[in-house]
């Protein structure tokens, strides 16, 4: 089996291989990139058991996972809080496997009595809930079920396994009870879920991840911590002069909104209660899209002598006018542009501390061209952007390209390959 990166269409690079899903499956965003590409920069970085590898946007833990796997401490940050505990859990391999096994047992004989009990009266949301999720999300039975599943977790609560269920969980909220389809961007099907087993498959996947578990306890006692804080502001996650690589996949610009994938399991886990914590949490992210732009956004300031950058965001904004299209989303595309790029030199500023001089990054980003099919090379921008910070860029590696559904052209998926000199 080949793990070497290439230049390639289609399915081959975003392929995951069977041994590659082992606890990476637990829970993963549908375009997170493929394990092997993690392995791949980690040999050519020669990155050894005595290195500490960062991912500072690290979704749903691909780098920290394929490093707990080769024994490599790490790190990770994530700023959305249900992705954050998924990082966690896929990260904490250090659990008595049969005692989770026997605890969701318990949980399931439950479940399923109160299943029967309550056949009269399904559980529903609340307005407030319902309010937040996609319409449609979930049909009543799989709702009524899962609803008395968290009822039922939550009564037999026990810290040592209470996060590993909620993976469980969330995983199937999403791909299996519910009505929600990617393609990649988050929608529902028409053909909708009258009923499914929730609690069958919520115990069966906790029965596999105790087997992964057991199977990986060689490595359960390598050190991997996540944070959830920005990336963007460092100041209280990291030692000082800790991290010899990085290895991560920041947003891109392109209208994708990361916060409406998870709504879904955020809600019914509480991590979202109300619009306002909605808000809150999306002021954390990065801006990549129109629906996380604020008026007291300043991060455009750490590229404001930038011309490629001005250049760009004024050649969209020209487009706009050229093209009439006054909507409120349209007329903020421009300040996307400077608003991320501006982010993604804040982060790097913030990273340069942290950094052991000699330290390699690889981050790979996608161009773009979601805004009146102007094409955005993010890489190339990003590049710059870091040359401007005094990084080395050490090369900008083509990873895949993908199929624009605007232009229909071929888009560049690259990987930008910095040195941190100190
Ligand atoms: C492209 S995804 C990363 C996918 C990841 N490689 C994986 O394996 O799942 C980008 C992630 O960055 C997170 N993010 C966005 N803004 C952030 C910020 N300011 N600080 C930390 N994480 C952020 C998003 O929530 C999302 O999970």
């Amino acid at each position: 089996m080949s793990y070497v990166v290439q230049a390639r269409n289609g399915a081959e690079l975003n392929r995951f291989y069977e041994e590659d899903l082992l606890i990476h499956d637990w829970y993963r965003f549908v375009l997170s990139y493929p394990p092997h590409l993690v392995q791949n920069y980690l040999h050519k970085f020669s990155v050894s058991k005595k290195n500490c590898v960062l991912d500072p946007f690290c979704g749903t833990g691909t780098t920290l996972v394929e490093c707990k796997k080769h024994g490599i401490s790490s790190a990770g940050i994530e700023a959305n809080p249900i992705v954050h505990l998924m990082a966690e859990t896929k990260t904490s391999w250090d659990v008595d496997v049969s005692a989770l096994v026997n605890h969701a047992d318990a949980i399931a004989k439950e479940s399923i009595l109160r299943i029967k009990k309550y056949s009269d009266n399904l559980k529903t949301l609340t307005k407030e809930q319902e309010n937040l999720i996609i319409k449609d999300s979930i049909s009543p039975m799989p709702l009524h079920k899962a609803l008395v599943l968290l009822e039922v977790m939550d009564e037999f609560y026990d810290s040592r396994f209470s996060s590993y269920e909620k993976t469980a969980f969330a995983k199937h909220l999403v791909f299996t009870f519910s009505n929600l389809k990617f393609g990649p961007e988050v929608g529902v099907s028409r053909k909708k879920k009258s009923d499914v087993d929730v609690i069958g498959i919520w115990l069966k996947q906790i029965k596999e991840m105790a087997e992964n578990l057991a199977f990986s306890s060689q490595h359960k006692n390598v050190r991997s911590v996540v944070y959830l804080a920005d990336a963007r502001d460092m100041e209280i996650t990291l030692q000082p002069n800790s991290i010899d690589t990085v290895i991560t996949s920041p947003p891109y610009p392109n209208e994708k909104d990361y916060s409406r994938t998870t709504r879904l399991e955020s809600v019914l886990l509480n991590f979202i209660t109300s619009k306002k914590d909605l808000r809150k949490h999306k002021e954390r992210l990065l801006r990549s899209n129109t629906r996380n732009v604020y008026v007291n956004d300043t991060d455009d300031r750490w590229v404001a002598r930038n011309g490629r950058i001005l250049e760009l965001a004024d050649s969209i904004e020209r487009k706009r006018i050229e093209l009439e299209k006054d909507s409120g989303f349209e007329r903020l595309y421009h300040k996307v542009v400077t608003l991320y790029f501006g982010g993604m030199a804040r982060h790097l500023e913030e990273l340069k501390p942290k950094l052991r001089p000699g330290a390699k990054l690889a981050y790979v980003v996608g161009d773009q061209a979601s805004y009146f099919r102007i094409l955005i090379q993010t890489g190339e921008i990003l590049a710059d952007v870091a040359r401007d910070l005094d990084y080395e860029v050490l090369n900008i590696d083509l990873f895949r390209t993908r199929l624009s559904t605007t232009t229909k052209d071929q888009l560049r998926e690259e990987v930008v390959l910095l040195q941190w000199k100190g």
